[in-house]
């Protein structure tokens, strides 16, 4: 017997996937695009058909001299370079792995959070590697936005005129690929990235390389903002002082095994140990001492949330949470959270800022 229903159910069918594809076509070319711009990593977060997609590569460098051999070899081995004079300029994931080689220290074109004014390959080198991660705007004028410091650091210095080179040198470069690029905090994009949940009230901190970014908002509205230059690098520094090692070196090493949970069984975790015990509490002391000044008050306990690489190991939360007993803020913590993924938390809050932003 034939089922007449059949292929009418099967061109329905056929229709509605044609629809909804066609449905995810239009999302994904009208969509607009986060770029968490760190020290340490370059993040993008954009919105792929189903969900948010992220890709990452780190804000990093090294020359080596120039030969046409290195120069055929890098090519063969697919590793990202560019020529300047007498170097090849090595960038992106592959000089971490080329400093760790070499045991030198890998450059960075950005320091404290900024394009670094004292490297002069700077914004050739972070334009060369946001190159490989941010594509050109489908549609001219499309809205980017990207993640910047604050102005204020801990003891309430003014890097306002840093801040506004660090964000034009960028702006132009974005307009350059056809967006429209809005800067956004990168403590607030904390907050639109992990809070929805509490109707984008409380605190985010983005515990990263070259900087921990604070921001406390109400309703998606920045109360507080500011700045602490003591992150990953200064625990990768720290740690090598005392252990005789490059920092790029500490960093692999302290990526690949550290665990704030598990005692430390050698001189090297020790160290670790220490200094992030240290960056925490530096961190709280600098949180409570400016809720204080500025007499913060809140209606009900807020959330604080944490991101950043440097609250990725194991027992970060629980060392925020110990150290927040000894030094208790002065406003109620309705709970301390690590994000969902802590790396990307950032370039997807810009995400989210920019699709508001349309
Ligand atoms: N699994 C891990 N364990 C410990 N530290 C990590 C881990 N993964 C990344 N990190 C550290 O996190 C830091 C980088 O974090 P992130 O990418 O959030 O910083 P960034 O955004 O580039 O820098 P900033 O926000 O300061 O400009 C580095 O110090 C890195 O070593
Ligand atoms: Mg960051």
């Amino acid at each position: 017997m034939v089922d007449a229903a059949g292929p009418k159910d099967h061109l329905w069918k056929v229709a509605l996937d044609a629809e909804e594809r066609i449905e995810d076509l239009v999302k994904v070319a009208s969509s607009p695009i986060g770029v968490d711009v760190g020290t340490s990593k370059l993040v993008v977060a954009k919105k792929g058909p189903r969900e948010v997609e992220t890709s990452g590569a780190l804000n990093a460098f090294l020359p080596v001299p120039y030969s046409r051999f290195t120069e055929a070899t890098l090519g063969q081995n697919n590793i990202a370079y560019y020529r300047d004079e007498g170097d090849l300029i090595i960038y992106g994931t592959a000089a971490e792995r080329f400093a760790n080689m070499f045991n030198a220290e890998a450059r960075r074109p950005m320091a404290d959070g900024m394009v670094n004014p004292r490297e002069k390959l700077a914004m050739p080198v972070l334009e060369a590697i946001l190159q490989t991660i941010v594509p050109k705007a489908r549609a001219q004028g499309e809205i980017l936005a990207f993640s910047v410091p604050a102005a204020e650091g801990p003891g309430g210095e003014n890097r306002e005129a840093a801040l506004t080179y660090h964000k034009a040198s960028l702006q132009q470069y974005f307009r350059g690929l056809g967006y429209e690029p809005r800067p956004i905090n990168e403590g607030l994009a904390v907050i639109f990235s992990e809070l929805e949940d509490y109707n984008f009230t409380g605190i985010g901190i983005s515990c990263g390389g070259g900087m921990c970014n604070v921001a406390m908002a109400h309703l998606s509205v920045p109360s507080m903002m500011f700045g602490l230059p003591k992150a990953g690098d200064y625990i990768d520094t720290a740690v090598g002082a005392v252990i005789n090692e490059h920092a790029t070196r500490v960093k692999v090493m302290k990526e690949e095994n550290l665990d704030l949970l598990r005692p430390p069984s050698d001189k090297f975790q020790r160290a670790l140990h220490i200094y992030y015990d240290d960056l925490v509490q530096s961190l709280i002391e600098v949180l409570a001492h400016k809720l204080t000044k500025a007499d913060k008050r809140t209606e009900r306990p807020v959330p604080l949330i944490l991101a950043g690489g440097t609250a990725k190991p194991r027992g970060f939360k629980e060392l925020f949470e110990r150290t927040l007993k000894t030094r208790p803020l002065p406003i109620p913590i309705a709970e301390v959270r690590v994000a969902r993924d802590p790396l990307t938390a950032t370039a997807r809050g810009a995400m989210i800022n920019a699709m508001y932003e349309r």
